[in-house]
């Protein structure tokens, strides 16, 4: 069994929109092992989310490389991307809207409604996870009467229900105050731990990247330096002008055959 979650190799993105180009991953490479949990940070337009959605798959690369647990995301269609997000991975964004129409354990059952899960077991489930994140009292209450940090616990018990792999999240603290966001980091620490699952997230919040096992500091898509816990960042380089041609596999003879005179073939008949 691999212990790597995620090996990306020279990521390239390029968005087109009518005669502009935004290069916006300029040759990332990205390797996460199992069970860790990285943190990207980053100016505005530097490439996080961008990043976040080709590793998730819900975007195409330009060129380069995707493995998640091993599978080549470019080997695999739609539908098999798909069913893929729905097993392995979970979301928490900031803007990956609850449904207001739905409750609170509403909203939290779905993705295992969604995956044929009984509805009984579903519910039943997801008032544990509710118990959980400390929503028990407001899992009846619709999104527009919770808080920001309620709304934020319930996106994560809604990311975590399917006991995903991988979760990615993307400003999962973005407009909560600091002691909210402390408090939802504690939570993140102690699903982690429960779940064992491997946490990739993007965030401006200095604080909320000292809680990660690896901070990773991106510039005009790439990586420029890299921070191990605890200690003092350490520049790397990274990233190609231009995105190379993906290779197709095409390997060497090991020794070239030597040439052997071959009859023409002739028709008989
Ligand atoms: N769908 C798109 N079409 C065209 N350009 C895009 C698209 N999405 C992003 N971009 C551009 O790609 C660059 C990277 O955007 P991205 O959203 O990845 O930045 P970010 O690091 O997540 O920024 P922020 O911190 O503000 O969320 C930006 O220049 C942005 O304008
Ligand atoms: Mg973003």
């Amino acid at each position: 069994m691999t212990e790597i979650m995620v090996e990306a190799k020279s990521m390239h993105k390029i968005y087109k929109t009518g005669k502009v180009e935004v290069h916006a991953l300029r040759g990332v490479d990205l390797t996460v092992r199992k069970g860790d949990m990285i943190a990207i940070m980053g100016p505005s337009g530097c490439g996080k989310t961008t990043m976040l959605n080709c590793m998730s798959g819900l975007d195409d690369l330009t060129s380069g490389t995707i493995k998640i647990e091993g599978n080549d995301l470019a080997d695999m269609s739609d539908n098999e991307k798909t069913e893929h997000r729905a097993k392995r991975m979970g979301f928490i964004f900031q803007f990956y809207n609850l449904l207001p129409v739905l409750t609170a354990v509403e909203n939290v059952e779905m993705p295992l409604l969604v995956s044929g899960t009984p509805a009984k077991e579903a519910r039943t489930q997801a008032e544990e996870i509710m118990e959980v994140v400390g929503l028990g009292k407001v899992m009846h209450s619709k999104p527009g009467a919770l808080s920001g940090g309620e709304r934020q616990r319930t996106t994560i018990a809604r990311a975590l229900i399917s006991k995903p792999a991988i979760v990615w999240g993307d400003e999962l603290t973005g407009d909560l105050d600091d002691e909210t966001a402390n408090s939802i980091m504690d939570l993140v620490e102690k699903m982690r731990r429960e779940t064992k699952a491997t946490f990739v997230i993007v965030t401006h919040n200095p604080e909320v990247g000292k809680r990660a096992d690896k901070i990773l500091y991106m510039r005009s898509g790439t990586f420029v330096s890299v921070e191990q816990k605890g200690q003092k960042p350490v520049p790397i380089k990274q990233g190609t002008e231009r995105p190379q041609e993906r290779q197709t596999v095409n390997p060497e003879p090991e020794a070239k055959p030597t040439p052997t005179k071959v009859k023409p073939k002739v028709k008989q008949g």
